[in-house]
């Protein structure tokens, strides 16, 4: 019989975010380095695996002197796989240490371009590939997957219908300022900057929907609430109207806060993030008008002519009123999109709504009450200079049984920004894209 030599790798593998539940038991570890110090006859490794960081001691003499030395020298970054008895330590983050005694280097570094001294953002985003692996950027990712879950589970669960709209459109949605044209076969096309459109479709077909992807808009300026590929959420919904959609913002938005508050506290941690500013995120929120908003600004000093859209300046004056996202309603039409309703009670006003989230992160959502009537959506196209036989199928919606419907957008990346307390959105994406920015 053979006696399986001591320096064999334990064959239950476990992540180090789950390794408290192994104290005293042998385990192994799969990872990269993260850190290495060597005091005396100790060394001490830092080693992460994607879900955290364990400190792993060496006690000179466990492992081959080669190895030894090896694990001494080995650069950061380098990958590799420890085993050992997993401590309790109430010093070490996670409050379990590793004492090792088995390991394997599987792939030696080179030296790793990222250190602990500051770098510019120029450089970080140039090295975004590996700036993932930093701490506060894996926990600002896995908040923005654990919101991408709360997203789908809260409309999943209340009878929406996931729909998928297309990515190459043969016109404009939210104006012809920002479209990425493409050559469809000799024709041209553009990436889509919403699903909006194609879900009213959907919302007729299924009557609750929410269409969630990609949207493109060459944002010709840098700014850092900008990107020219952002991830959108569209729920649409036949017979809602502007008070129906502005309550199912509300309660939307504060369910993701809550369920990120419930599942991500060390993620928060971690990004040094107050959350007792997310804890005061509980409906209601209040509301005004854009009306109102522009006498608020006035008595702060802050002249915006009435029927101009407010810049972000003046939203961060609006948000920084309230520890809670505000609700924006009814925006003159004369910046405003072709599809959305009139205010009965005055034709210049749309059943508009933004939500403006607090501390400044500015609009995270923009939705309105669609116009149901065929002949005001006619004039409208022709106002916008919009070519007509593009939108025959989307007025095909009121010519065949129109109802009043509504609903919103909201940009995934500026409510991740928000959530985590990211001053620029470029950080809320894994790969983000922005003018001239397509590397790597
Ligand atoms: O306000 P927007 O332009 O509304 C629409 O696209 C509607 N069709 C939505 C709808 O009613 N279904 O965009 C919606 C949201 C904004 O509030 C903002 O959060 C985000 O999308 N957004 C951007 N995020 C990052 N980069 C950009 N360039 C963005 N443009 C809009
Ligand atoms: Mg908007």
């Amino acid at each position: 019989m053979t006696v399986e030599p001591t320096t064999t790798l334990s064959s239950t593998i476990a992540r180090v975010r789950d390794l408290a539940e192994h104290v005293a038991s042998n385990v192994r570890v799969q990872g990269w380095l993260s850190n290495c110090r060597s005091s005396g006859k100790l060394l001490f490794l830092q080693v992460r695996d994607g879900s955290g960081i364990v400190q792993c001691v060496v006690r000179k003499g466990t492992l081959d002197d080669d190895l030894f030395e090896a694990l001494k020298r080995l650069p950061n970054e380098s990958s590799l796989e420890v085993s050992g008895t997993v401590k309790a330590d109430e010093r070490s983050p996670g409050g379990v240490e590793m004492s090792v005694d088995a390991a394997r280097i599987v792939g030696e570094a080179a030296e790793y371009p990222i250190t602990n001294k500051e770098h510019s953002t120029g450089f970080l985003m140039q090295h975004r590939h590996l700036w993932l692996r930093s701490s506060k950027q894996a926990a600002t990712l896995r908040i923005r997957a654990r919101i991408i879950k709360s997203i789908r589970d809260y409309f999943d669960s209340r009878g929406y219908v996931c729909l998928d709209a297309p990515m190459f459109t043969p016109a404009a949605c939210e104006g012809t300022s920002t479209l990425f044209e493409v050559d469809y076969f000799g024709e041209p096309a553009y990436l889509t900057q919403s699903g909006q459109l194609y879900g009213e479709a959907g919302a007729m077909a299924l009557g609750k929907v929410y269409v969630f992807g990609p949207a493109f808009r060459a944002e010709k300026s840098k700014t850092r609430r900008h990107l020219t590929e952002f991830w959108m959420v569209e729920p649409e919904i036949a017979y809602a109207e502007l008070d129906d959609v502005m309550d199912i913002a509300e309660e939307y938005i504060a369910t993701i806060v809550s369920d990120v508050l419930a599942d991500c506290r060390p993620e928060l941690e971690a990004l040094e993030r107050d959350v007792s500013k997310l804890e005061a995120v509980v409906p209601p929120f209040p509301r005004m008008t854009y009306t109102e908003a522009i006498e608020k600004l006035g008595a702060a000093g802050r002249e915006v002519p009435w029927g101009e859209d407010f810049g972000a300046p003046d939203e961060d004056y609006l948000s920084s009123t309230s520890d809670k996202p505000i609700l924006i309603h009814r925006y003159p039409a004369s910046f405003k999109a072709f599809y959305m309703k009139r205010d009965p009670s005055d034709e210049r006003l749309t059943l508009s709504l933004d939500m403006i989230a607090p501390e400044g992160y500015g609009e995270i959502i923009g939705g309105s009450e669609r116009s149901a009537d065929l002949e005001f959506l006619e004039k409208q196209i022709a106002e916008h200079d919009l070519p007509r036989a593009d939108f025959e199928w989307y007025l095909d919606l009121r010519r065949y049984g129109t109802v009043p419907h509504g609903g919103f957008g909201m940009g995934l990346e500026r409510v991740v920004a928000w959530i985590c307390g990211t001053q620029h959105i470029r950080e809320c994406i894994p790969f983000p894209r922005m003018l001239n920015k397509i590397y790597p």
